[in-house]
C-alpha cells in the first residue's frame, strides 16, 4: 500500500497561504499554518500530527499529488489516484533485463525445491519455520489469517497504553500475524510526539536506541506481541515516502544527483541500510514474536519522487540476495522475506504487472535460497485491473508456491468499503486463497480505536469492529477458518 496518509483535521484547509520552508511543518492535527511547501519540496505525512516539507519534489506532478493528498477530505479517492499515477507513469519505461533474470530463476528452482525446510535443531521450536509450501510453528502446520496495522509503533508520546490496547484487540480478533512498520526515518526538527527510529538530520543517520520516541516504542510492540502470542512481520524500509523511504536515503546520501535505483547499488547507502537492519535484528533476534524480517515495504525500481535510473528486476533481485544473506548471517533462525508486491517478469508479456515494468521479479526473489517465502500484495483498481482479476492474481502466486515448493504469503489486499463490493470480493478472495497454495492471508488493514489516539486512520480499506458483519465474516470467522487447515 502506498498512500498511508493519515487523516487531517479540516482546520488544515484554513491554513495561511504562505508556503512553508524546507523542513517546516505543513500539516497535522491541530496545524493551522500553511499546507504548501516552497518549490522543490513536498508536504509529506509522518503521522496524523505531523507533516513536513521534504526536499526532492522534482516535478510539478509530484508536488501537486503531495499537496492534494495533504488537504484531501476523501482519502480513498486520493489513495487510488496517486497510486494510479505512479503505475501509469512507470508504464512507459521499458523493462530490459527479462532474459537475464529468467535464466537465474530457472537454473535455481530445482535446487530450492529440495531444500525447503528452514528450521533446524539449533533454532527454537517456537520460532516460525517453513516446510515445503507451509509454515510451521512448534512442530505443527501454521496456516493463518493476519493483518496489517502499520501505525501501532507510531502512537505517541508515552502512549504505551495505546500500543497495548491495539494489541489486545488484535489478539482478541483471532488474527495471528501482524505486519507493522519497523522503520520511521525522519529529517529535520521534530515535535516530541513523532516516532523517530532513525534521525537523518546528519548523514550517516543516528538510530534512537534509548529515547522514548525511538526504539523503546518498537520494543513495546514486540514484547506486547510476544506476551499475547502474536507473530510479527517487520519491514525495514518503505519504497514510498511515508515514514521516510528509499528516496530519503538517496537524497540525503547522494544529493540531487541520485535516483531511486541507486538505493540498490550504492555502497554508502547499502551500508546505512545494513547498519539499521543490524541494529533491529540484533535487538529482537531472540524473540519468538518475530515471524519474519522483511527487506522492505514494496520495493520497486522507482519511487514517489525519484526515478529508476538504470535499475532493473535483476538489480532489485541482486540487492535482495545480498541483504537477505546479510540478515541470515546475523540471525539464522528467523525467516526472511522481501515484502514486494509480487510483480512478475515474464518473457514476452506486454502487461505492466507481468513484464517487469515496476522492476520486480517475484519468482526470482522467491527463488533465492536466503528468502524463505514469497510475498504479494493486490490493489486491482489502482493497478488498472478489475476486482474479478484479483482471483487470477492470487492463483498466479499460488502457482509460484507450487513450482518452487515454498510458502507464498498474501500479505496486503483489501476491498474498499465505498466500492459496495466488499462483501462479494472479500468472500471470493478468501475462497480462492483457501482452495489454492497460499500459506497465509493478511488483509490491509486492521482497524481499531485506542484511548489516546482514537480511531486508526481509515483509508477506506480498513475493517473495524463497527463494520459489524464484515468484521465477523472477514476477520473473526476467516481467522477461524484458516485455523482449520492446521487440524
Ligand atoms: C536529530 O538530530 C538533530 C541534529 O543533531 C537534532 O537537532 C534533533 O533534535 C534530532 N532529533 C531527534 C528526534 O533526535
Ligand atoms: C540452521 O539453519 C540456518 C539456515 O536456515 C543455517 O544458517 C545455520 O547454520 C543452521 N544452524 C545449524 C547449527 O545447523
Amino acid at each position: 500500500m502506498k498512500a498511508k496518509i493519515l487523516a487531517v483535521g479540516s482546520a488544515l484547509a484554513a491554513g495561511a497561504a504562505a508556503q512553508q520552508t524546507l523542513w517546516g511543518q505543513c500539516g497535522g492535527i491541530g496545524w493551522t499554518g500553511s499546507s504548501s511547501c516552497v518549490a522543490g519540496a513536498a508536504c509529506t505525512s509522518y503521522n496524523a500530527y505531523y507533516y513536513q516539507c521534504i526536499p526532492g519534489a522534482t516535478t510539478a506532478a509530484t508536488t501537486t499529488t503531495a499537496a492534494t493528498t495533504t488537504r484531501t477530505t476523501t482519502p480513498v479517492t486520493t489513495t487510488t489516484s496517486s497510486r494510479t499515477t505512479t503505475t501509469s507513469s512507470r508504464t512507459t519505461t521499458p523493462s530490459t533485463t527479462t532474459t537475464t533474470t529468467r535464466t537465474t530463476t530457472s537454473s535455481t528452482t530445482t535446487t530450492r525445491a529440495s531444500t525447503t525446510t528452514t528450521s533446524n535443531g539449533s533454532c527454537p521450536t517456537n520460532f516460525v519455520s517453513t516446510s515445503g509450501k507451509e509454515f510451521r510453528l512448534s512442530g505443527k502446520k501454521f496456516y493463518f489469517a493476519g493483518s496489517n496495522a502499520y501505525y501501532i509503533p507510531m502512537y505517541g508520546p508515552n502512549d504505551f497504553l495505546d500500543i497495548d490496547t491495539s494489541l489486545d484487540a488484535f489478539a482478541a480478533s483471532g488474527l495471528k500475524v501482524l505486519r507493522t512498520w519497523g522503520f520511521a526515518d525522519f529529517v529535520g526538527p521534530q515535535e516530541d510526539y513523532v516516532t523517530v527510529f532513525q534521525n537523518w538530520s546528519s548523514v550517516p543517520p543516528t538510530i534512537l536506541e534509548t529515547q522514548e520516541r525511538g526504539l523503546p516504542r518498537l520494543d513495546r510492540v514486540i514484547q506486547g506481541a510476544e506476551s499475547r502470542g502474536i507473530k510479527i512481520i517487520l519491514p525495514f524500509i518503505n519504497n514510498w515516502a511515508e515514514y521516510g523511504g528509499i528516496d530519503l536515503y538517496v537524497e540525503k546520501t547522494l544529493g540531487s544527483s541520485g535516483n531511486h535505483g541507486d538505493f540498490y547499488t550504492n555502497t554508502a547507502i547499502k551500508n546505512i541500510y545494513k547498519n539499521y537492519v543490524k541494529t533491529i535484528v540484533n535487538r529482537y533476534k531472540s524473540s519468538p514474536a518475530i515471524l519474519a524480517w522483511e527487506l522492505s515495504n514494496e520495493i520497486r525500481c522507482a519511487g514517489p519522487r525519484l526515478g529508476a535510473g538504470s535499475c532493473t528486476p535483476a538489480v532489485t533481485t541482486a540487492w535482495a540476495k545480498e541483504m537477505s544473506e546479510y540478515i541470515k548471517s546475523l540471525d539464522p533462525c528467523h525467516l526472511v522475506a522481501v515484502g514486494d508486491e509480487g510483480f512478475f517478469n515474464n518473457a514476452g508479456s506486454s502487461e505492466y504487472l507481468y513484464n517487469g515494468g515496476p522492476g520486480i521479479d517475484n519468482e526470482a526473489l522467491t527463488t533465492l535460497a536466503s528468502i524463505d517465502f514469497g510475498t504479494f500484495h493486490m490493489y486491482p483498481i489502482p493497478w488498472g485491473k478489475t476486482w474479478d482479476w484479483g482471483n487470477q492474481w492470487i492463483k498466479d502466486h499460488a502457482a509460484i508456491a507450487d513450482k518452487l515448493n515454498k510458502p507464498m504469503l498474501f500479505e496486503e489486499y483489501g476491498v474498499t468499503r465505498d466500492s459496495g463490493l466488499r462483501d462479494t470480493y472479500h468472500q471470493q478472495y478468501h475462497d480462492t486463497v483457501f482452495a489454492n497454495s497460499i500459506a497465509g492471508d493478511m488483509f490491509w488493514q486492521f482497524g481499531t480505536t485506542v484511548p489516546n489516539w482514537g480511531k486508526s486512520y481509515d483509508d477506506g480499506y480498513s475493517i473495524y469492529p463497527s463494520d459489524t458483519t464484515q468484521w465477523q465474516n472477514f476477520v473473526v470467522n476467516w481467522a477461524a477458518k484458516m485455523e482449520t487447515k492446521n487440524a
